[in-house]
């Protein structure tokens, strides 16, 4: 984490006085494959970043939340017991974290809060996951004595998305804040919620991001049709197996898919190929990856751009754009990460290749956009934790 405890401190006894509460961080997250696999039952490869978020916490013996948003400056106040909550998003996600931590039975009560983040926004590293996890996180310390375990925590991050944000997310982003673990990546079976640390020490190779900062709107949302196309197709063929175990695409066949053509729209059809191939694709960079064969990897993170730009729609020119400079680059391996809609790409390359990609990128794309793109080194960190 970049940021400091002593400049949230500051600022939480300048805005809010009294004595220092406890501070908490928890992280964005990068993906190395499998993206919109979650909320389909598939695997996810994620880690944890180093940038995240910083949040300083004291109990203050009322009902009433005080907060107080460094980076925007903003402060309010607002009941735990009241249902509807502050309007701004960013005091929506404490608020909702809070209600839901409620819901579990957690004696939450009242608190004054500083928070800041150095994830940047819109850039598909998962700044608002990485909000949720540190609230969670910090109120089942702070009220909870530790007792909710890590997955419900990620949990209750994702229940706050659905429900007082409005995005119909997957558990990827909040599961990966939660667990991260430095130098390592995660792949989870979002079906099961098992999951396996792989030590993440690509010899040879850098892990970057090219920040577009073109910024995504999930809300409202494209991010929910693609969510609903696939709950289409699943609820189709299951009409025509109605034996078939079937809640999610991960159980689905490419026969199956097949077999709905001409039954949903042409355009599910082509959400629902990109999940299958995508559910292919994490297993296969699974085995690339015990082999060390890099090469592989980065194979499939070209398809994965691919599908994610031209069967799931959720690429954009400019994304497109920095993914053929990787390729013209020789880089081995490039996609959209996240969401879509905007943000970066994230790119596998080879370490003497570094200088010349990152420069190229930077050049081509401040050329053709009049904007320059943010390059961020990927160091993979640690989960939600308590600073101090
Ligand atoms: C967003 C969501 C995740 C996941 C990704 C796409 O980050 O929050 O749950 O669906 O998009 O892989």
């Amino acid at each position: 984490m970049k940021l400091k405890i002593d400049d949230v401190r500051t600022r939480f006894i300048k805005h809010l006085g009294g004595e220092p509460g406890s501070v908490y961080a928890s992280p964005g997250r990068i993906n190395l494959i499998g993206e919109h696999t979650d909320y389909n039952g598939g695997f996810v490869f994620p880690g944890a970043v180093e940038q995240g978020m910083i949040a300083e916490i004291r109990p203050n013996g009322t009902r009433t939340i005080r907060a107080y948003s460094i980076d925007l400056k903003d402060y309010a106040e607002f009941s735990i017991d009241d249902e509807k909550g502050p309007n701004a998003s960013h005091f929506r996600y404490i608020f909702g974290v809070a209600r839901e931590m409620m819901a579990l039975g957690i004696p939450v009560e009242g608190f004054d809060t500083a928070f800041a983040g150095d994830v940047p926004n819109g850039a598909g590293m998962s700044s608002s996951a990485a909000l949720e996890s540190c609230y969670a996180f910090a109120i089942n310390d702070l009220f909870g004595e530790g007792k909710i375990d890590k997955m419900t925590l990620a949990k209750v991050g994702q229940a706050t998305e659905h429900k007082y944000i409005g995005v119909n997310c997957g558990i990827m982003d909040q599961f990966a804040s939660v667990h991260g673990k430095k130098d390592n990546l995660m792949r989870l079976d979002c079906r099961s919620g098992e999951f396996e640390y792989f030590p993440w020490n690509p010899k040879g190779y850098k892990l970057v991001l090219i920040n577009s900062c073109v910024k995504h709107e999930l809300v409202g949302s494209p991010y929910n049709d693609r969510r609903n196309s696939c709950e289409n197709c699943v609820k189709t063929i299951k009409e025509l197996h109605p034996e078939k175990e079937i809640t999610t695409l991960r159980e689905a066949t490419w026969d199956e898919l097949k077999e709905i053509e001409g039954k949903v729209s042409a355009e599910d059809i082509k959400r629902a190929t990109f999940v299958l191939g995508e559910k292919d694709r994490v297993l296969a960079v699974c085995d690339a990856l015990e082999n060390g064969d890099y090469e592989t990897v980065g194979q499939k993170m070209y398809e994965t751009h691919y599908g994610l730009s031209k069967e799931y729609e959720v690429s954009c020119e400019e994304l497109d754009f920095l993914n053929d400079i990787a390729k013209e680059c020789s880089v081995t391996g490039s996609r959209i990460m996240g969401g879509g809609f905007g943000g970066c790409t994230i790119n596998l390359v080879a370490e003497e290749l570094y200088d010349n990609f990152v420069k190229t990128a930077v050049e081509k794309f401040q050329q053709k956009y009049g904007k320059k793109p943010v390059v961020i080194d990927v160091v993979i960190g640690d989960g939600s934790r308590k600073l101090c």
